[in-house]
């Protein structure tokens, strides 16, 4: 299999970090990567943040109801995208999924955390101090996985039953 088949399929959600940070040229080329995603019309209509503060940490922790780990974490992305934009849900969605890729490039794994539909993504808004035209979409908390943790495929549906060719016939 080619190399970067390999790594798309080999990523999998880590929840838990080694206490170790990642490097400044996996952090600038995994947001690069966000950066380079396809977008409608090629707007562009984000911004990505990335935070190694221990306190930001922790407060993004507290306020992610379902990514607590998130305070463990050696660093946490965040993307936000211009939410008068009509298609900035799934730009930053493309660009969410091409910066976790871009990290697992470096043996770097992550858990996209949600955003775009939670309670907490103006809380986080205004921790970040990002201006109100942007709303967030994903929270990338990130690390070296932590030892003991498999990096074992959670079950996915059969290729053959999320997949057809030319028309869909059950
Ligand atoms: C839009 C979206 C939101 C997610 N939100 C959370 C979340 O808030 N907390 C979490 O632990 N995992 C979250 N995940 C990760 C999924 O649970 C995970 O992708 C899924 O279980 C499949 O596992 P895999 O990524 O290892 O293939 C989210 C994934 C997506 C795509």
């Amino acid at each position: 299999m080619n190399l970067g088949i390999t790594i798309i399929k080999g990523r999998r959600s880590i929840r838990k970090y080694k206490d170790e940070p990642i490097p400044q040229e996996a952090i600038e080329q995994a947001m690069e990567c966000a950066r380079m995603a396809p977008t409608a019309r090629n707007g562009q209509p984000w911004l990505f943040g990335v935070t190694t503060d221990s306190k930001i940490l922790e407060k993004l922790g507290e306020l992610a109801s379902h990514g607590k780990f998130i305070a463990d974490a050696p660093a946490c992305f965040a993307i936000f995208g211009l939410r008068d934009e009509k298609f900035y849900l799934e730009d930053c969605c493309a660009a969410t999924s091409s910066l976790i890729l871009g990290l697992w490039a470096y043996g770097i794994s992550s858990c996209w955390v949600a955003g775009d539909k939670m309670d907490y993504n103006e809380d986080v808004r205004k921790l970040m101090k990002v201006p109100p035209e942007y709303t967030l979409v994903s929270l990338i908390p990130a690390g070296y996985p932590a030892l003991g943790e498999r990096m074992v495929a959670p079950v996915k549906k059969p290729f053959e039953k999320v997949t057809f060719k030319d028309t869909y016939t059950q």
